[in-house]
């Protein structure tokens, strides 16, 4: 069979990135161009500014992802975008530019699911790796546990009642004087922290698959309001890595439980947070105890980029799935 070559894109929040994808599981570029110094000015993502700058990048990141791969447009057989969820101006930049090429060379447009996405980042290093498996996905925007059932087919079992597992980071670590983005922060000082020096209480909510990390984040404000009037030493170390131990055990505790309630013998994560040391550590321990196969994809694939989005292109492309040029950029997509 003929070699199918995907041109992905990129840019629902803050980073500009294209990527090449032969056959759905082989990279031969993924480009980042990451705004992430722009934004540490505000302590987060302005969306503005966001908008504007993928705009001044989107073209040169898809010549390099183009060169690095070293094709040229009349070699692709489609373009996938993300299309959703997102910043609106954000995504419509993306949408514009894949329509653009889409329109000009007479190649079929796949507009893609930005969750489908990052959970397809598990396919590029796990070749064995097939539907039907449980999934935890965390990033700065979602927190979802679900069941893929088959490529690009999810049984949502829980989700997030308030903020999302990486907006929690992010809040705590701006709490603590870390700075954007917390994620990495947090997870880079909880090394020297204990773990087990504060106890932060842990959600109890109704539906078990459901998250809620919106608690946890106002005890650590109140941990370091009480310190600060008592006029108690706050060890920022051991906040982040008992905060951090907080989540990672739920995050864990619901993941696993999940996969052996429905009989799944391979657990995946997926998403910024996904490349947390800590949970990819408790994780993997959990999975073993329980003899469940575990997946995470490297770093660089677990926080945004094109690569995943081309992979989870391909199987919407294999389905037949063609999207036409009123493809709009949909900032609240559903799964
Ligand atoms: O998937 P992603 O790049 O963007 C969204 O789709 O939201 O996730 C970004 C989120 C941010 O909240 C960031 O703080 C978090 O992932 N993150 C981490 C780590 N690296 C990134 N959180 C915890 N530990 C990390 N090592
Ligand atoms: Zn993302």
């Amino acid at each position: 069979e003929k070699d199918v070559l995907i041109l992905a894109i990129e840019s629902s929040c803050d980073e500009t990135a294209a990527s090449v994808v032969k056959n759905g599981r082989t990279i031969l570029s993924n480009v980042i161009s990451s705004q992430i110094a722009l934004h540490t000015l505000y302590g987060g993502v302005v969306p503005e500014i966001a908008s504007r700058k993928h705009i001044e990048k989107i073209n040169q990141v898809v010549e390099e992802a183009l060169a690095e791969a070293n094709v040229t447009l009349d070699d692709l057989d489609a373009i996938g975008v993300t299309y959703g969820p997102g910043l609106v101006g954000a995504l419509l930049v993306g949408v514009a530019e894949a329509k653009a090429i889409s329109y000009a060379k007479k190649l079929p447009l796949v507009g893609v699911h930005h969750i489908e996405g990052h959970v397809s980042a598990n396919y590029i290093e796990h070749p064995d790796l097939e539907p039907p498996f449980m999934c935890l996905i965390v990033s700065g925007g979602h927190t979802h546990l679900v069941i893929v059932k088959d490529y690009g087919e999810f049984e949502i079992l829980g989700r997030t009642r308030d903020d999302a597992a990486g907006e929690a980071f992010d809040k705590v670590a701006r709490a603590i004087g870390l700075g954007y983005p917390g994620g990495p922060k947090i997870d880079k000082v909880s090394k020297e922290g204990n773990p087990d020096a504060i106890v932060f209480p842990k959600a109890k909510l109704e539906d078990p698959y459901d998250f809620s990390f919106s608690g946890v984040k106002s005890a650590v404000l109140n941990h370091i309001n009480r310190c600060k009037m008592q006029g108690e030493e706050i060890c920022e170390a051991d906040i982040a890595a008992s905060f951090q131990k907080a989540v990672v055990d739920t995050l864990v505790e619901k993941a696993v439980k999940a996969a052996k309630e429905h009989h799944m013998d391979k657990l995946a994560i997926a998403g910024g947070v996904a490349s947390n040391s800590a949970l990819r550590q408790a994780m993997k321990e959990a999975c073993e105890r329980e003899h469940i196969q575990f997946y995470y994809p490297s770093p660089i694939f677990c926080t945004d980029n094109a690569a995943m989005i081309g992979v989870a292109a391909y199987y919407e492309y294999k389905k037949g799935v063609r999207h036409g040029w009123d493809l709009n950029a949909v900032p609240n997509l559903k799964l």
